[in-house]
């Protein structure tokens, strides 16, 4: 890339991070997302760990503070009491502080999110110059991480599997996928008369309808009819999922600790991290890999079922090292290809879904546009197994998105399309998180 371009992509994506920057961590993007996400917060350290250490150790200590007794980390911490007024559904709605396990001194949700936070922690160590000054710090984070892992495979696995599952759409991250409307499609919800605040920020054709919210909430509802208690919720909840990008990317973030523990030497935690991590990367390849597809599926335990929906969040586990070499070559063959890349093979990688799916929409969320912080992941993954072509585009793809439309949400997937294709909130902080690690 020349010298110019990335010179003003860098100081634009600082740019965006300051902007974005609240004393101790990083909102997401200013209007649409007033507070701090779980795995936005992740890859913002690894972001701010190009420019700013002392910002990113801040952003993963303040993320860490609101840890549950249980060690579940959630997936929104409601910094300020301003949350009700400004973001919906904020603390009240939620009502998670009833939790006997919430933290004390400040409201957050009753779910969590993408556990993306070992391999973050390894990244930032690696960046960090004065590893010494810091070690209290990573060693801490470091047990933190790890007794969320913990939570996980404790409260998460019934079966003993190795596959911990996801009981709201929200803690896949891929908030609308169409994954989920197999799982809507088993049951009727309340419809819920509220003011949404999305729709104020961002054009209605951009985000989940107002039905999908229905299901949103009613599932928020449940979980606060069972005060957060995990078994109870496993009873009651409709919507339990194995989801292959969060398995995929707690397998990451699993092998990421084993590394870690050596380090800071935790013999114990470290042999637990290797066990739990055969599990999930057998379970992966066992239970989720689906070999007509060529790349990973979902599986619906509550309806025991599974899911084959083509997604770009199916190739995720590739970057934990979980698929064989002849599975890594199918999934190399797959992102490749028509379905995701487009009938002249010219799209932009990766789209959340197929683009041939029949469920495809160019602009809506998680139903097909490109997110730069799976793609982050998806590069590693191909790049680590040596497919440095597909890594290649991957990266290529993402930077030509963000020159062409800008330091938004998320992308049309379709080349040469009409009008501006970045799309949902702009001067977003992830997407300048990510340009930053792919430029330095
Ligand atoms: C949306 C995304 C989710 C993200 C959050 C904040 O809910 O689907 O993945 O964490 O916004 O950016």
């Amino acid at each position: 890339m020349e010298t110019q371009n990335k010179i003003n992509l860098s100081a634009e994506a600082s740019r965006i991070l300051n902007k974005n920057w609240r004393k101790s961590f990083t909102v997401p993007s200013s209007s649409l997302y007033p507070f701090q996400w779980l795995w936005d917060s992740g890859f913002n350290a690894m972001g701010w760990a190009n420019i700013n250490m002392d910002n990113a150790r801040a952003e993963i200590k303040t993320l860490l503070s609101a840890q549950w007794k249980n060690g579940l980390l959630p997936h929104i911490t409601f910094h300020d009491d301003s949350a009700d007024k400004m973001y919906f559904p904020g603390a009240e709605f939620h009502g998670a502080y009833h939790s006997p396990n919430s933290p004390e001194h400040v409201k957050t949700t009753g779910m969590t999110q993408p556990p993306v936070l070992g391999f973050v922690l390894e990244y930032l160590y690696e960046k960090e110059t004065d590893k010494a000054a810091h070690l209290e710090f990573y060693k801490s984070s470091f047990l933190a991480i790890y007794a969320f892992h913990k939570y996980l495979y404790t409260d998460r696995d019934p079966n003993n599997e190795g596959l911990v599952y996801i009981r709201h759409n929200w803690e896949s991250g891929s908030d609308n996928s169409a994954v989920w409307d197999e799982v809507w499609s088993t049951y009727e919800p309340p419809s819920y008369d509220v003011e949404r605040k999305d729709t104020t920020h961002v054009d209605q054709s951009q985000r989940p309808t107002k039905r999908d919210y229905d299901y949103y909430l009613n599932l928020i509802d449940i979980s606060k009819q069972c005060n957060y208690d995990e078994s109870k919720m496993l009873d009651d909840l409709p919507f339990v999922i194995q989801d292959p990008m969060f398995n995929g990317i707690l397998a990451a973030s699993n092998k990421s600790l084993i590394k870690l523990a050596d380090i800071f030497g935790f013999p114990s935690e470290k042999s637990q991290c290797v066990d739990w991590n055969i599990k999930t990367t057998g379970g992966l390849n066992e239970k989720l890999y689906d070999e007509t597809q060529g790349l990973y599926r979902y599986y619906d335990l509550k309806n025991e079922r599974y899911i084959s929906m083509p997604t770009g969040m199916g190739f995720v586990p590739i970057m934990a090292g979980v698929p064989t070499r002849v599975q890594a070559q199918q999934m190399a063959d797959k992102i490749m290809g028509e379905d995701f890349t487009g009938s002249n093979l010219d799209g932009y990688l990766c789209p959340s879904l197929s683009v041939t799916s029949p469920s495809f929409e160019h602009n809506r969320y998680w139903r097909g546009p490109v997110w730069l912080q799976v793609n982050w992941i998806l590069e590693r993954g191909f790049r680590e197994y040596g497919f440095s072509e597909v890594a290649d585009r991957i990266k290529k793809d993402s930077l030509a998105l963000v020159i062409k439309d800008g330091f938004y949400e998320y992308f049309n997937p379709i080349k040469n399309s009409e009008g501006n294709g970045g799309y949902g909130g702009n001067d977003f902080s992830w997407t300048a998180a990510v340009i930053l690690d792919f430029i330095n």
